[in-house]
């Protein structure tokens, strides 16, 4: 993250917002890849964290123009099955790696990409082959992302049939005009469409994505957004603000134009956050993070993100996925034939890797949960024997003078404003080393 982009009222210019994970990407490294298979050689601790699964399913329609995750938009059936082939025998090397001996998933997440991109005979032949190494009949969540544009009835049946519990709609926007001018593959009527076959499917939980700040965007379409999805009663809504990665054609296309990335900025952005985040408290949801809010009710949980944000292990696979496991961060080579051509010599497609000290893992979990609203003092009291409050002081104290955080009896909570801007004010908590460079 370049830090210019987080001042208080800047433009929305290029470069990355979420923190998605501490250290920094851009200080992984090839060199750090033994540790990895070093720490998977070792059987897990007595008392092991929860454990999940991601699955990057990495094909779409098209490319929205404000995409930064590794897509593609051209690969025929034969492909898509050398990949499903490919995911598979990775979840095959992790079954066989005493670290991971006698466990099972918490939780399971297919993400992309677009998974609903799959047929409903792609998903199953890909379910049955990794089943054949590991299943997930003890998750307490399995999350499915969806591009409502590639949903139909008997694919949701299909979706729901392999364990899906938590359906995400990447809906964005109601506005076929700002759908389109974004490059969304979808128009406003398969949204409708789309909920009503999963609500009929019976799904535990419906999510609904949207993005605030999207080209073309107003406050009258904006409202008239929010209130089409509280009108759709998911079970919970995510807002995110729209950023803008170097390696999306948002950036590309106004780079080459010579003018500024034509994306509201972000006091504009927090406010529409804050108006959605409103209407939805006014119909009693409950807001659940910085990104998001819950009807609150029995599946009003989202275990991956809680168990991941707490430090759970994670076996990410799939072309660039993410994982940490033991306290070991790592990532998969990027490149669809390195991918590919490293799991054919039965060997772990890794690329870079951090192992994160001690105070990392705090620093990385405290920040975390940080984007939860609030962080408590005992909890990191009794996993890493720290005073937060002692610790942080410095960040912590120039947070409440700005109003931005009150410390209290627990912990610190952020106040709504702090909430709004969470992201931006997390890299005061990195290490020094950390504070100014680049973060991906
Ligand atoms: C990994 S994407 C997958 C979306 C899925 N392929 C679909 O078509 O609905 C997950 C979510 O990330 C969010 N997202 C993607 N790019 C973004 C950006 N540049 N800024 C903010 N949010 C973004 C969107 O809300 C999207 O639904």
């Amino acid at each position: 993250m370049e830090l210019d982009v987080l001042k208080d009222d800047s433009q929305t210019e290029a470069g990355s917002y979420f923190v998605a994970n501490y250290p920094p990407f851009s200080v992984w490294s090839a060199e750090h890849v033994p540790v990895v298979r070093a720490m998977l050689a070792e059987p897990a601790p007595a008392d092991p964290p929860a454990m999940g699964l991601y699955m990057h399913i990495p094909f779409c329609r098209k490319r929205c123009k404000f995409c930064y995750f590794r897509v593609y938009t051209d690969r025929n059936a034969r492909d898509i099955d050398a990949y499903m082939e490919g995911l598979a025998a990775e979840v095959g090397l992790y079954a066989d790696q005493p670290r991971f001996a006698g466990r099972q998933f918490d939780f399971v997440y297919f993400g992309g990409g677009t998974p609903s991109y799959l047929s409903a005979d792609q998903l199953r032949r890909l379910v049955e082959r990794i089943n054949r190494h590991w299943t997930w009949d003890a998750a307490r969540e399995v999350t499915f992302e969806c591009e409502p544009g590639t949903l139909q009835e008997h694919k949701l049946h299909a979706i729901k049939e392999i364990g899906v519990t938590r359906l995400s709609l990447g809906v964005e926007h109601f506005d076929d005009e700002i759908l389109e001018i974004n490059g969304r593959a979808h128009h406003s009527p398969e949204i409708f469409r789309a909920y009503e076959w999963a609500r009929g499917a019976g799904f535990q939980q419906i999510n609904i994505d949207l993005i605030a700040g999207m080209v073309g965007e107003t406050d009258a379409k904006w409202q008239d957004a929010v209130g089409r999805a509280l009108a759709m009663s998911p079970d919970s809504l995510t807002v995110y603000q729209m950023e803008l990665p170097h390696n999306t054609r948002i950036v590309r296309e106004s780079r080459d134009a010579g003018a500024a990335p034509p994306v509201a900025d972000w006091s504009t952005k927090r406010r529409w956050v804050d108006y959605a985040f409103a209407e939805f408290e006014r119909a009693g949801y409950v807001v659940s993070s910085a990104y998001t809010v819950v009807k609150p009710g029995p599946h009003s949980g989202f275990v991956y993100r809680d168990a991941l944000w707490h430090g759970a292990d994670m076996v990410g696979t799939g072309v660039a996925s993410f994982s940490q496991v033991g306290g070991v961060h790592f990532q998969n080579l990027d490149q669809w034939d390195d991918y590919l051509g490293a799991i054919a010599k039965r060997e772990l497609p890794l690329s870079r890797a951090l192992p994160a000290s001690a105070h990392q893992r705090l620093v990385r979990e405290l920040i975390l949960q940080l984007k939860l609203g609030a962080i408590s003092a005992e909890y990191f009291r009794g996993k890493f024997g720290v005073e937060v409050r002692e610790e942080f002081a410095g960040a912590i104290d120039a947070l409440a003078a700005e109003g931005m955080a009150q410390v209290t009896d627990e912990g610190v909570r952020l106040t709504r404003a702090g909430l709004l801007r969470v992201d931006g004010l997390l890299p005061r908590f990195f290490e020094p080393a950390h504070r100014n460079i680049r973060y991906t």
